[in-house]
């Protein structure tokens, strides 16, 4: 066993954990935090996507002794004040999930590109939500939210979009 110690969603955490343990079964099995979800077992859904020092990250793809010292954000860690977090809001008002399982993921994943590119182009977001995958929607809506999150300029098309 090897002791960690991290922040979650903004509370100290420390654990004695496996050296093989995921970062995305430390998270949902040690600290109860389901809003993080496994769609996969290859690391190429995405579902499982927080935020490690403030950069978005498979969690499949970490281990948990990786995270020490860190600073992880999951899907439940992004609002703030009680207050959904704009991208959050963004999914809501444009109907950008069906079923909503990669959700949870594709918003710590689109959070993280804003963040990165407050004013990105269509081809930009569908490119950085590449690693993330959706059997529902069909994207666009996905596309549409993220640019109406990042604000009237995108989401009315003036940097040549089509949303
Ligand atoms: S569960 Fe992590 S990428 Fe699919
Ligand atoms: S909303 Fe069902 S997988 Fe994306």
């Amino acid at each position: 066993m090897t002791r960690i110690e991290l922040t979650v969603d903004g509370a100290k955490v420390s654990d004695d954990v496996e050296p093989r343990l995921l970062l995305v079964q430390y998270l949902r099995e040690h600290l109860g935090k389901t809003g993080t979800v496994i769609g996969c077992d290859t690391a190429s859904c995405g579902a499982c996507t927080v935020h490690l020092d403030g950069r978005s990250v498979k969690s499949c793809n970490v281990l948990a002794v990786q995270a020490d010292g860190a600073s992880v954000t999951t899907i439940e860690g992004l609002p703030a004040d009680g207050a959904l977090h704009p991208v959050q809001e963004a999914f809501r008002e444009c109907h950008a999930l069906q079923c909503g399982f990669c959700t949870p993921g594709m918003i710590m994943q689109a959070a993280d590109l804003l963040a990165e590119n407050p004013a990105p182009t269509e081809d930009e977001i569908r490119r950085g939500l590449e690693g993330n995958l959706c059997r529902c929607t069909g994207y666009h809506n996905i596309v549409r939210a993220v640019r109406h999150a990042a604000g009237p300029s995108v989401a009315h098309g003036t940097d040549g979009g089509t949303a």
